[in-house]
């Protein structure tokens, strides 16, 4: 922590323990007595900033300082004692294991999980920021918690998260939602605690947003969502500054944890059982690179591919940091499994080159010739945006005729938002509505179509899936992921749930596959 966010942090007023059963309907009060102006001047400004490109790109590594002594503070640790706490995770799986860790610091707290938007005392919003329909949902479900609220003073409501990192999102939830108890800001969230504190007491809403990234917190909590699949953090925030993206702005730069901390994660996830990690990041391509050793992400996993563990992933990739260190790692196989993730965004250079992605198609191809030379087996998955400013109808060609040259097996594919604050929303939003979505039906036809193709093949064959519980759609029947991603379900006693099986497909459908057990249940690992 710098000595501005110090001084910043020291704003949170101090509130007497001995205070806290003794508050009650101070939220009714304060949505009474709201004046969303006085707020802004006395909160917001003091710690949030908007995105700005020319200072995020001065970004200096040496701020950064590792923390390993957290620990929640006296006062608070038992005050959700026979309380319960929700969390609504909306976007990616950094979010979700954002969740996971405010989780662990409300279950520290002594609260419990609950489901139940009527049963909990606590309810947090972990937003996304990426598109503007993912904070359209944000905005819904503000809405609808407005009357439990009310009818309800002392339940405390927070929104954190990507969208919390906007100052066009905090003035609004300002103006319009000031029932709202507190916004916290994606490198604050190791200050819950103390944020709760002051939202239990506060006449006001608790604003704490920091502009500038936080440090690495080490010892935080978790409660993981599950016992069998672990998600492991190896960096934080982007510095690529893709012309169209908001997470450099929401998540800040790039940090790396040390090689041993993450190790050391993964040593006690594979001690508890867990069967599969995925190591997590923006841009995990380039990690290390802001340490101060010579060491990155093949090295990283070369050494987690020791590790006692069955399955490990890796995402997000960037395809210009993806270097031939981590492709010869990777080829090794073993626990390393060979699905990559590789966003393209778009077939042409010259989309590409606005987008500022660093990459021509050419080269994007040459990545996937070696990665394919190296891993003959692997599967290739991918990010699209279609209706990017100015994209003409032969740039769009261009992203269907790579989408079939490469032979992706699945695609995210979406149509262009244009974020507040980064460069590309400067620019007019000028392919018509009806054309982004004519682009986006024509390429998920293609997508649906290489998928279908791409499970046909696995008809008749013996694949190993690692068992995650019943299907969604029919309890009695269990599902899970291959080595390559593909979901399968299949009728099996619930004994092998938690456990890598045999499984023989006998149908393909087009994001699925079906299969039934090999006679003989035996861990395969
Ligand atoms: N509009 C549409 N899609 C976007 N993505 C990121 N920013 C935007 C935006 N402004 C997509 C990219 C990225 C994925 C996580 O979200 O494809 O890889
Ligand atoms: Fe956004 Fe990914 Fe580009 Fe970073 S690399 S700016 S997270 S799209």
């Amino acid at each position: 922590m710098n000595e501005q966010q110090r001084k910043q942090s020291n704003q949170i007023k101090q509130v007497d323990p001995s205070d806290i059963k003794s508050a009650p309907d101070s939220n009714l009060e304060r949505i009474k007595n709201i004046d969303s102006d006085e707020l802004i001047g006395k909160y917001f400004q003091a710690t949030y900033e908007p995105p700005n490109l020319k200072k995020a790109k001065k970004r200096r590594r040496e701020d950064v300082e590792v923390h390993y002594d957290f620990s929640i503070p006296e006062e608070m640790q038992n005050v959700g004692n026979g309380k319960k706490f929700l969390i609504r995770t909306y976007g990616c799986q950094m979010n979700e294991h954002d969740t996971e860790v405010m989780a662990g610091l409300l279950t520290d707290m002594g609260y419990e999980s609950t489901d139940d938007t009527n049963e909990a005392d606590v309810i947090l919003l972990n937003t996304c920021a990426i598109r503007e329909n993912a904070e359209n949902k944000v905005f819904g479900e503000i809405g609808h918690l407005k009357p439990l609220k009310l009818e309800k003073p002392d339940l405390i409501v927070g929104v954190c998260g990507c969208m919390s990192q906007e100052e066009s999102v905090v003035n609004r939830i300002l103006e319009k939602h000031p029932f709202i108890d507190m916004i916290f800001g994606t490198h604050n969230i190791h200050r819950l605690p103390g944020l709760l504190k002051e939202a239990m007491f506060s006449k006001e809403m608790v604003l704490e947003v920091w502009s500038k990234e936080g440090d690495i917190i080490e010892n935080l909590p978790k409660v993981r969502k599950g016992k069998i699949k672990g998600w492991v953090n190896i960096m934080y925030g982007c510095d690529k500054f893709c012309t169209y993206c908001i997470v450099p702005y929401t998540r800040g730069k790039e940090r790396s944890r040390m090689p041993e901390d993450i190790i050391q994660e993964v040593r006690q996830l594979a001690a508890s059982g867990y069967k599969e990690i995925t190591l997590l990041g923006q841009n995990v391509n380039a990690y290390g690179k802001d340490l101060e050793i010579e060491y990155g992400l093949g090295d990283l996993m070369e050494e987690i591919s020791k590790i006692d563990i069955p399955r490990v992933r890796f995402t997000t990739s960037h395809p210009r940091d993806f270097d031939d260190r981590l492709i010869e790692v990777l080829s090794k196989g073993g626990n390393l499994l060979d699905h990559i993730h590789l966003p393209v965004q778009s077939g042409s250079s010259d989309v590409l080159r606005v987008m500022a992605r660093r990459y021509t198609r050419e080269e994007y191809l040459r990545l996937v010739d070696k990665i394919r030379t190296a891993m003959p087996n692997a599967t290739l998955t991918t990010d699209i945006i279609v209706g990017f400013p100015n994209e003409t109808d032969e740039q769009f060609e261009d992203t269907m005729t790579l989408m079939a040259e490469v032979g992706f097996e699945a695609a995210y594919t979406y149509i262009y938002s244009p974020r507040e604050g980064t460069p590309a929303a400067r620019w007019e939003d000028n392919i018509p509505m009806e054309v982004k979505k004519e682009r986006l039906q024509r390429l998920n036809a293609l997508v649906n179509e290489q998928s279908a193709a791409a499970m046909k093949k696995y008809e008749g064959q013996i694949v190993k899936v690692l068992v995650e519980g019943e299907s969604k759609k029919n309890p009695d029947v269990l599902s899970g992921y291959t080595e390559r991603n593909k979901l399968v379900n299949f009728r099996a006693p619930k004994s092998v749930v938690g456990k890598i099986i045999e499984v023989k497909i006998t149908k393909a459908k087009t994001w699925s596959l079906d299969g039934e057990l090999v006679k003989k249940v035996v861990e395969v690992v």
